[in-house]
């Protein structure tokens, strides 16, 4: 297979794909402290389920459930967008990709490749849950213990998360890499980091879903 074949997949680098490539990795920046906030908040029930409706109270009295949701929406499906540029959809991309990845040998390309499926995973059920918590406001614990206790729910969450958590924790170590922050020397510390990161939102998230399955409603 020619170079230029094995290379099909990669959009032209010019400046404007220069641009956009910073504008994919702010975006996902912004959208993984988002999610890290997130968790921290309904986190919050494991302190207290007053605290969390607290916090919802005041986050909905300032608009910022109401704003901030469907601008959160728009913010991950125009970082798909700019993710969606470099991904093989075609057939003939694909089999160019597989044979980039091969010859490469290069963990770099499977780490893209799990960031491609995560993506897909996190953009359908991140919508749906969106659209669900914007549907059924004010957020209250005990509605969401009731959908935690009586629904699908929990399996879909686990399913979200383990995608979102993935997903962050490969494009934070990438972005480093890429703006020079993880380097040769310090690559084996900031993956000791990232499964520290890993460990510490399963955790938090195991946490969530017992209080909420507990809470009596
Ligand atoms: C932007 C608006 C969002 C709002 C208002 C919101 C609100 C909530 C609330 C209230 C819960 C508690 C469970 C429930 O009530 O059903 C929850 C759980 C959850 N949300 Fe969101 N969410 C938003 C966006 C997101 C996004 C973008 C993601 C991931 C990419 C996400 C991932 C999760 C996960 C995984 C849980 C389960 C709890 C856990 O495992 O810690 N949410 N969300």
């Amino acid at each position: 297979m020619s170079l230029h074949n094995v290379t099909l997949h990669v959009p032209p680098k010019n400046k404007l794909s220069g641009r956009l490539d910073v504008l994919m990795m702010v975006s996902g920046f912004l959208l993984a402290v988002f999610v890290g906030m997130h968790m921290l908040f309904v986190g919050s029930v494991i302190l207290s389920p007053s605290l969390m409706n607290g916090l919802a109270w005041f986050f909905e009295e300032l608009y910022l459930v109401q704003i901030g949701g469907p601008l959160i929406l728009l913010v991950m499906i125009g970082h798909f967008i700019l993710g969606a540029r470099k991904m093989p959809f075609r057939q003939k991309e694909y089999i160019a990709f597989r044979a980039h990845s091969k010859m490469m040998h290069h963990q770099d390309t499977t780490l893209w490749l799990v960031q491609v499926a995560t993506a897909i995973i996190i953009l359908v059920m991140a919508s749906i849950h969106i659209y669900t918590m914007l549907d059924t406001l004010p957020i209250t614990a005990a509605k969401s213990a009731a959908r935690i206790q009586h629904g699908s729910w929990m399996p879909f969450y686990i399913v979200l998360l383990a995608a979102a958590a993935i997903h962050i924790v490969i494009g934070l170590y990438r972005i480093g890499a890429k703006i020079g922050f993880v380097t040769r020397a310090n690559r084996p510390a900031y993956r000791k980091y990232m499964v520290y990161l890993l460990v510490a939102t399963a955790a938090i998230s195991f946490l969530t879903h017992v209080r909420l399955s507990l809470l009596s409603i």
